[in-house]
This record gives structure tokens, sequence and C-alpha cells, in this order.
């Protein structure tokens, strides 16, 4: 028995010892970018190896159009780099003394372009040998944004979503409740761990803050939602509410045009009442030119009337509900300078109304 293992251990030194032999327990690495990627290529020699050591190590990229690479070579005891451009200063053998038996390299700051198989050839005359290994860059899953696509109210359809900025394929994704029971809601469940949860139907139990984790081999990232879900009539309330206001503003409007325009033909028939009478005197041309320089100045206070100024307008609106508080709202300290005056409004609003006022004025005079 003893003597039989003798011999296979015998067998198999003799074996080994016949020529130069790489131990590479490994043959595919994967790393993720930026990392650093040890690939080891240890060797043994035998006694009739005698010639000089000779290590080369080259690159066949992924990329199947470019050529294979030398990117490291170790010849006559000295060391060569800089073969390769995309690898420069990031190839370095790990072992002090290589002739010991140690061939390896580390890759440092792994790039994409790295990808590919890497072979270490050791040839000390006679003996040769060479083994490969591959070599993958995955990129960690990073600036993952948790969002939701829709409005959150009772009753509605929307989707919950995660998106990594980067992230090597495959991806996992998992969701999960972080507040109240934990407990994700039923009909989510099939889709917990898929990049979009469509919420159909939406209850307030739905309500609390979720996260969304995405992996692949190398890393992993997180990212948080926070889910309101409220029921509709607020928002709908908000709106009727914003809608009203401006009507009643439209029709305070038009009650402050209609009395300004019934005061002025008043005026205008007394007036020519009065020139009927004295027809000895010229007419008077000051009604004409108040009239003009009043069209003007309604003129200048449109022009000012960006939209911009529309815009803080309706503002002004949505936030004075009801419309008493409207005339004085413009006096409030609080509303910024910007913002149109109400008597500007309600001339803005007259001038529709004061021009075939005036060609009639015009026509008659
Ligand atoms: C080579 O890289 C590994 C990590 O992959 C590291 O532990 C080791 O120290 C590095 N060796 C040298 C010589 O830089
Ligand atoms: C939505 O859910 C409510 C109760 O949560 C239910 O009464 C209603 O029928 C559901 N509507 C639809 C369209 O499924």
């Amino acid at each position: 028995m003893a003597l039989l293992l003798r011999f296979v251990l015998l067998c198999g030194v003799a074996d080994f010892a016949r020529s130069l032999t790489i131990i590479n327990p490994e043959q595919m690495i994967e790393k993720a970018k930026g990392e650093t990627a040890y690939l080891p290529c240890k060797f043994t020699v035998s006694d009739e190896d005698q010639g000089p050591l000779d290590i080369e190590w080259l690159l066949s990229p992924a990329d199947n159009q470019k050529p294979d690479q030398v990117i490291i070579l170790y010849s006559g005891d000295k060391i060569y780099v800089d073969y390769y451009q995309d690898l420069k200063g990031r190839v370095h053998f790990t072992s002090n003394d290589i002739t010991s038996g140690d061939a390896s390299i580390n890759v440092t700051n792994l790039q994409l372009s790295d990808i590919g198989i890497y072979q270490c050839k050791v040839k000390k005359a006679p003996g040769v040998a060479n083994k490969k290994v591959q070599l993958t860059v995955l990129v960690k899953p990073s600036g993952i944004r948790c969002f939701i696509d829709g409005s959150e109210e009772i009753g509605n359809d929307f989707k919950l979503k995660c998106e990594p900025k980067e992230g090597s394929l495959p991806l996992r994704y998992e969701w999960q409740k972080l507040s109240d029971s934990q407990k994700m809601p039923d009909s989510w469940l099939p889709e917990m761990t898929s990049p979009v949860i469509s919420v159909k139907n939406a209850t307030s139990e739905y309500s609390g803050t979720y996260s969304c984790t995405v992996r692949n081999r190398v890393g992993s990232d997180q990212c948080l939602l926070r889910l309101d879900v409220v029921p509709p009539s607020n928002r709908a309330g908000t709106i009727a509410g914003a809608i009203i206001g401006t009507l009643l503003a439209l029709v305070l409007i038009g009650c402050i045009v209609f009395c300004c325009h019934k005061k002025r033909r008043e005026e205008k028939y007394e007036k020519e009442v009065h020139h009927d009478i004295r027809e000895d005197v010229p007419p008077p041309k000051s009604r004409t030119s108040t009239a003009r320089s009043y069209i003007g100045s309604n003129h200048s206070s449109l022009g000012s009337m960006s939209p911009s100024n529309m815009e803080g307008y309706s503002k002004t609106l949505y936030n004075q509900v009801p419309s008493e508080d409207f005339e004085r709202a413009p006096q409030s300290p609080t509303l910024p300078p910007a913002k149109v005056a109400a008597p500007n409004l309600s001339r803005m609003g007259a001038v529709p109304v004061m021009i075939p006022a005036q060609s009639k004025d015009g026509s008659i005079v």
C-alpha cells in the first residue's frame, strides 16, 4: 500500500518536473471599475529548464477588431512596461522576485476597456508554458433615482420608478417598505423585484417610505421614496377655488367697467344738452383731450403687462379669494412691487369699452 502511494507520488513529481508548468487556479476574474485585479501566474521549472527566464503578458481585448497586445515583459532580468497605451502605468508584477516562480500581475484602476483575455507566457528553455485568464470589469450600480410617475391620489393609477444612472447588467431590483408595518401591498408583490411598480387604484394605506435597492455582481446602491396618497378632493378643491376666485374677480372688473361707462355716458349726455342750448360757445376741447390722455395712460399700463406680470396677477387672484379682498389686495405690503395694482386692472378692463365711446364722441362733436 505504502509502496503504491510512493509510486504514485513519484510519478506525479516526475511528471511535474518534466517541464515548466503554470499553476493557475482561476480562469475568470470579475472586478468593479476602479478596483485592482490580481491576475495570478505562478510557475515551477524543472532542472532541465536551464535557459534564461522570459515572461510575457498578452492581452486579447474583448473588441475582436483589436490585435493582441503585449502589456508587460520580463526578460534578461529586466521589466519592460508601457507597451499598451490604454494600460499605461496600471500594470505591475506583484512579486519582487519573479525568478522564484511568481509572474502574477496587478492591473489597477480598472476600466471597461480592460475587459479581455490575459495570457501569461513563461519561457525557460526548453520549457515553455502559457495560461489564460479572463478579466471582466463591471460597473457598480450608482446614482439611483426613485420617483413617482403620476399623481399620488386615492383611486389613481401611477408608477413607482427606480432608475440607476449606471450599473452593469444584469441588475437586480428590490423594493421594500421601511415605514409602518414594513409590509408591501399584496398587489405589488409580483413587481417587488422589478424597476417599476405599477400602482392601481391607490389607497391611503400605500403611503409610507419605500426603498429600492439595485444590485449587480460587484456592488449595490439604494434610493428612498416617500409616498403620500391623498384624497383627490384636496386638489380638486384647490383648483375649483382658484377658478371661482378668478370668475368673481372678472365679474367685479365687469361691474367696474360697466359703472364707469354708464357714468361717462350720463356726463356726456348732460354736456351735449348743455351744448345744444349755447351754440355760440365753441365746443369744449378739454373733454376729448382728457379722454385721449386717459387712453394713453391705459396703453402705458397695458404695455407693462408682460407675461410675468400676468403671472403675478393670476397668483394674486388665487391667493386673494374672496373677491372683496381683491381691491384691497394690492395695498398689502406683502405683495412684491412687480404685481399689477387693482386700479390698473380695472383701467385695463375698461380699454375695449372706452375706444368705441370715444369714436362715437368724435362723430357727435
Ligand atoms: C494586488 O492587488 C491585490 C488586490 O486585488 C492587493 O491585495 C495586493 O496587495 C496587490 N499587490 C501589489 C503588489 O500591489
Ligand atoms: C378601488 O378601490 C375601492 C376600495 O379600495 C373599490 O371600492 C373600487 O371598486 C376600486 N375601483 C376599481 C376600479 O378597482
